[in-house]
């Protein structure tokens, strides 16, 4: 079968960690053997790929050479292992995220892929392979970062739709979502809704809207210099953020809300030790709920044990997902079309910044 490869040796990927450049295109579309299913794993005929961050910065500076590219999918069982769990059969619509850019038989940007039975989700009727794809990295960091990691449940709520019915007179608690117009912002918006949570989050302007529909309560410009105080002031008892960037002065702004109170922030990429006195710093990486342990530019980049309670909650989120109906609805689309050229265009985009407030996805035909 056709699968996107990783190509760049570690050299290229130090300068590529270094220089805001890389040089060439760090990938290249490659045959290679149809993947072998394990017992516990089902084999998904892939027809529609959502693209993340992660899968340029895996080319740019990660993925080892020979390593096939992409962890969002939507597709069909096209065999099932023999102990595989979740009683899969051949023909149902799947979909899930794997550890993209990191085994050389394994990655989404490709016809088939291999991940165990319990480790995807059941696409319900009238949801699109293109939608459905959607709901991989980005759904399972928000959720990992808000029910895990911040303590907030979100699987015992029965679900109501935001949209149409009237909301929990009483809350349960307010979170900060900082950069609420992120993919992963937007999943997280809509579980802590769901929990019964109020929302402030932070947008540019232009996404104002977008962060209300998903159903922020307030919104706020991170850009302005007064935004942190005007939170803290305005929700003066909250004690628990999700930076859903990471960057930049991101999680500062977070410590900065959190201050008066103490707390916790989950962060996406490592922002060290906290220096505001009573606030922790979380860092999260999702792949530590697939059940195996990895590392990153090995043997000096950092290394991840895997999280058995991180995949229990994974394996919830996902076998809950199909119930949650319009509740958890997926990012604004843009869908680019069919094939890797497509991916490597979409790539570029992410790269170069140019995506706000939608999810880019590629079909596979
Ligand atoms: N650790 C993990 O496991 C993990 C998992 C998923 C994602 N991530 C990381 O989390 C981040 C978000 O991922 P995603 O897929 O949700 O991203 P995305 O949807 O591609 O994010 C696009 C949004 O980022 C916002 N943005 C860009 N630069 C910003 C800045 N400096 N400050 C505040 N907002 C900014 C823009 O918001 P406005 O247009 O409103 O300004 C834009 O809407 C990425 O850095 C990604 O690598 C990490």
């Amino acid at each position: 079968m056709e699968a996107l490869v990783a190509t760049r040796g570690v050299l290229s990927r130090a300068i590529s960690a270094v220089s805001s450049k890389p040089i060439g295109q760090g990938c290249e579309v490659k045959r290679i053997p149809l993947p072998i299913v394990s017992d516990r794993q089902i084999l998904v005929n892939v027809h529609a790929v959502a693209l993340n961050p992660i899968d340029f910065i895996s080319i740019d500076r990660l993925a080892p050479r020979g390593s096939v590219v992409g962890c969002d999918y939507a597709g069909e069982v096209a065999e099932v292992g023999k102990n595989a769990p979740s009683s899969w059969k051949v023909g149902d619509r799947v979909a899930g995220f794997l550890h993209g850019g990191h085994y050389s038989d394994r990655g989404s940007f490709c016809k088939y892929l291999t991940i165990d039975g319990d480790l995807a989700w059941r696409v319900p009727d009238g949801l699109g392979y293109e939608e459905a794809s959607t709901y991989g990295v980005a759904a399972a960091t928000a959720m990992l970062g808000l029910s895990v990691h911040l303590g907030i449940p979100l699987l015992d709520t029965p679900s109501t739709d935001l949209t149409t019915q009237p909301q929990a007179t009483e809350s349960r608690g307010t979170v900060l979502i900082y950069s609420g117009s992120t993919s992963v912002g937007l999943f997280a918006i809509q579980l802590a809704k769901r929990s019964g949570y109020t929302v402030v989050t932070t947008a540019s302007p232009h996404s104002f809207d977008l962060v209300k529909k998903y159903g922020a309560d307030s919104v706020f410009d991170y850009r302005s210099k007064t935004a942190a105080q005007d939170i803290s002031k305005a929700f003066p008892n909250i004690t628990q953020a999700f930076d859903c960037i990471s960057k930049g002065a991101s999680t500062e702004f977070c410590a900065q809300v959190l201050e008066k109170n103490g707390g916790k922030i989950v962060t996406l990429l490592d922002q060290g030790k906290s220096k505001t006195k009573g606030v922790e710093y979380k860092f999260i990486v999702i792949f530590t709920a697939l059940g195996e342990a990895f590392g990153w530019l090995p043997p000096i980049g950092p290394s991840f044990p895997a999280s058995p309670s991180d995949r229990d909650a994974l394996v919830r989120f996902y076998a809950d997902l199909p119930s949650y109906g319009d509740v958890v609805k997926p990012p604004p689309l843009r869908v680019l079309g069919s094939g890797f050229d497509k991916i490597l265009t979409g790539l570029q985009d992410l790269r170069g910044g140019k995506v706000s407030g939608q999810k880019l996805v590629v079909k596979l035909e």
